[in-house]
């Protein structure tokens, strides 16, 4: 079984770096992925910068060049859900493009037009599970880890008023940039998958400050949930 971990950012991968003993650098195209073993399984891990098209090649480069069997997305998000708090976790349950919009054709804002599949792309109810698990075993004080929906979309979210609509249009718990365009791919490929998020701000006007204040801190907890669930599968 040979698993895929995609992070964004630099800090959503570093951690892997450092923990993982045999690791191989191998590029395609511009795109750099490094293999080896971790936790007894192979893994392939790549950062594969911010937005939507990079995720999505990225997967789609780690399924036809690597064959991954499975992709973990991880890294940090916005919280929607007001509940939510800085540092705590969302494990998806579906996830979705908040800015497709079509609606001048008269479809749904968030609704794939003219595809074979969903517009709402479902985690795998095994890795949801183990996730949550390794979440829960990894975070400490009062932090929670919640089973969410996940939005994403090519803008850095920091408006109280955008946020309240995320959560009313789409019943989003979280968003971030990155993590339905890897759910798409993974649906149309048949390969199952997961997000984990730590959450970095509260996509508020004070989104900027918060983010650049626990990116660091809260990708790491990502990365070692990521590593507790490897420990599962
Ligand atoms: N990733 C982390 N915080 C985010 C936000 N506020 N909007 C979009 N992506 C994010």
């Amino acid at each position: 079984m040979k698993i895929g971990i995609i992070g964004a950012m630099k800090e959503e991968i570093s951690y892997f770096q450092e923990k993982m003993e045999s690791l191989e650098t191998n590029g395609v195209g511009l795109v750099t992925f490094y293999t080896g073993t971790w936790n007894n399984h192979d893994v392939v891990i790549s950062k594969c910068g911010v937005g939507k098209v990079n995720a999505a090649m990225t997967a789609q480069m780690m399924i036809d060049k690597f064959k991954v069997d499975s992709l973990i997305f991880t890294g940090v998000a916005g919280a929607i859900n007001e509940n939510l708090n800085v540092e705590d976790v969302v494990i998806s349950t579906s996830s979705q493009q908040h800015d497709i919009d079509a609606s001048a054709l008269g479809f749904e804002r968030g609704s794939i037009p003219m595809h074979d599949g969903p517009s709402d792309f479902e985690a795998d109810q095994d890795l949801i599970e183990k996730a949550y698990q390794a979440a829960s075993e990894t975070l400490d004080g009062d932090l929670k880890v919640i089973k969410g929906k996940i939005v994403s979309g090519d803008q850095f979210i920091a408006d109280k008023g955008i946020v309240r609509e995320l959560g009313e249009q789409f019943n989003g718990d979280c968003v971030e940039m990155e993590g339905a365009a890897v759910a798409h791919i993974a649906y149309f490929n048949s390969i199952p998958f997961v997000i984990i998020r730590s959450i970095s701000d509260k996509a508020n006007g004070e989104a900027p400050k918060s983010f650049e204040e626990f990116v660091e801190k809260t990708a790491k907890t990502s990365a070692q949930i990521v590593e507790r669930l490897l420990m599962k599968l």
